[in-house]
């Protein structure tokens, strides 16, 4: 927030001859603009940081600049009209939790592998509801917290998931308290080593694996294959090299591994659909409000309070006009240092990438739009009036660093930005119809790749086409021309974001989410698609 204060500070002490040529120009072009229809066009790209951006505008009660806290309330308003996107969504029940164990048992028996083991983070989130931030409130720190799933068979021939934890001795009962799903309330299984003991050591020692030594005739230890761990992706390097120095042999996720948490539950589509149907109206809820003067943190704030106001986790956010929308996430910090004094044009798109998290599950959702033109010229008089006279030298959008939006933009422009915009529709339709069961994920790529390439801006479509989503924003298969391995699957969902980015012009994104279904086209999980230009 200090940093904001500092940059907006910054925006408006200009030395006063650029201020006044600046004033005596923007004179000239208000006339201009009042002769003129004025279209105002917008294209955000939203990321969301973290909680403490939230609330929005008590530094912004300024003479300068519209009344942010008004737009705020007006879209808080508009999205709380109609929030019956939430109800379907449920917390994952202890059960489901058990299920994950079990089918990721049976992945580690196709891949030959004795145990999978895991820390605190999204995975021990998937699998044990326990979070990096609620095993350690602090900072990851040195000590091996682990969980370790373990494939048993049954007498019946099943396999299931035999649950157990390596752990510091004195954070036993911190364990216990966590609270994570084992069956039937069962006492959890759990390896303790003390402080001067070498944890990898007590874990090979330990009732786990030491039924795997058998003893030769003789009396002396067979030699037999080490027990094979299958390391999670997000543990960290010295725990896998200090099993991998005990005589673990440690390997890498198997395909079988990374397939269970690829395909989401029936409760975690509806997460996904909750989430993501939530972030688009709540963008689509915002827009009418909008009003010239706004910077790209006051709409992301406003946007930010209007997730909050629905019990969603902001995690990463960014608003972007013009020619900012050009880098597909943004550079963030580094635009306030140069004031660019460029014309920008009075159909600015705003590129709008907002994520929020709820119930543990992530939206990742972009919109690319303009915003209304006003109804009539005396509403629009009584407007401008409202902010005057600071808005006489700012603009109808003010970029953080104090840019103007609203000078003149040539009628090629505007009618490009029009076009790219259904060139990116057109692109996400393609790549829609793509995500059936057995198709590569490659090929979804290049369904949407070949329309922006026939269009001539396939040098715009700078990144690949999507990837999958759950707990985690993005999450494995990944959509891009060279994954040609991996066939999609019945209750894969994914992120489908096309996008066109011209330097120095302007950028344009269309992502929406998307499940693969048995049969027949991919069903969408934000609600619905944008349709227009006008309405994202
Ligand atoms: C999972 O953790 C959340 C808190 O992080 C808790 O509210 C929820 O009840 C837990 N779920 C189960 C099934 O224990
Ligand atoms: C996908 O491929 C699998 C394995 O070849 C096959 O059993 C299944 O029927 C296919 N599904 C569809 C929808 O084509």
């Amino acid at each position: 927030m200090e940093f904001e204060k500092l940059q907006h500070a910054a925006a408006h002490s200009q030395p006063p001859d650029v201020s006044m040529a600046k004033l005596t120009k923007d004179r000239q072009q208000t006339t201009h603009r009042l002769t003129r229809a004025l279209l105002l066009s917008v294209v955000f790209l939203t990321f969301i940081w973290a909680l403490g951006n939230g609330v929005p505008f008590s530094s912004q009660q300024q003479s300068k600049g519209p009344d942010v806290a008004k737009v705020q309330q007006c879209a808080i308003d508009n999205f709380h009209s109609d929030l019956s996107f939430l109800d379907p969504a449920v917390p994952i029940k202890a059960d489901e939790f058990l299920e994950r164990r079990d089918r990721l048992a049976r992945a580690l028996v196709a891949s030959g592998v004795d145990a999978f083991v895991l820390e605190p983070g999204y995975t021990f989130q998937y699998y044990g509801n326990i979070s990096q931030v609620d095993w350690e409130p602090w900072e990851p720190e040195e000590r091996p917290f682990l969980m370790l799933v373990l494939p048993q068979t049954l007498e019946t021939g099943e396999v299931v998931a035999k649950t157990a934890f390596l752990a510091p001795h004195f954070e036993e009962g911190r364990v216990r308290m966590l609270g994570i799903p084992s069956r039937d309330g069962a006492e959890l299984d759990i390896v303790v080593w003390e402080e001067h003991w070498d944890p990898y050591a007590t874990l090979m020692e330990s009732h786990l694996f030491k039924q795997k030594k058998t003893t030769k005739e003789d009396g002396e230890e067979a030699t037999h294959a080490p027990p094979k761990l299958m390391m999670d992706e997000e543990i960290r390097d010295f725990i896998a090299r200090g099993l991998a120095a005990t005589g673990f042999e440690t390997v890498g996720l198997s395909p079988e591994a990374e397939l269970v948490r690829q395909i989401k539950s029936p409760a975690e589509v509806e997460l996904l659909r909750a989430v993501n149907t939530g972030t688009v109206m709540a963008v689509r809820a915002m827009r009418p409000c909008l009003v010239p003067g706004l910077t790209e943190d006051e709409v992301r704030d406003v946007l930010d309070a209007a997730l909050l106001s629905v019990g969603f986790g902001l995690f990463f956010d960014i608003v972007l006009f013009e020619e900012h929308g050009a880098l597909p996430h943004g550079g963030v910090r580094y635009w306030g240092d140069e004031a660019d004094g460029g014309e920008h044009g009075d159909n600015p798109i705003v590129d709008h990438l907002p994520r929020a998290h709820y119930l543990g599950y992530s939206s990742d959702i972009c919109r690319s739009f303009f915003i209304d033109p006003p109804k009539q010229q005396s509403s629009w008089l009584d407007r401008l009036n409202s902010f005057l006279p600071s808005c006489m030298g700012s603009s109808l959008f003010r970029r953080n660093d104090g840019t103007d939006l609203s000078s003149s933009s040539s009628p090629e422009l505007r009618a490009e930005k029009f076009k790219v915009w259904d060139i990116v529709l057109e692109a996400q339709s393609a790549a829609a119809a793509a995500f059936m069961p057995n198709h590569t994920a490659a090929g979804v790529d290049i369904a949407a790749r070949t329309i922006i390439e026939e269009a001539g801006y396939g040098y715009g479509f700078t990144h690949r086409l999507g990837h999958g989503i759950g707990i985690k924003a993005h999450e494995s298969p990944y959509l891009n021309k060279w994954n040609k391995k991996v066939l999609l699957q019945p209750g894969m969902t994914f992120t489908n974001e096309p996008g066109i980015y011209l330097e120095g012009k302007f950028g344009v994104r269309h992502e929406d989410i998307y499940l693969v279904k048995e049969e027949g086209e991919a069903e969408l999980l934000t609600g619905r698609r944008a349709t227009g230009p006008y309405d994202p």
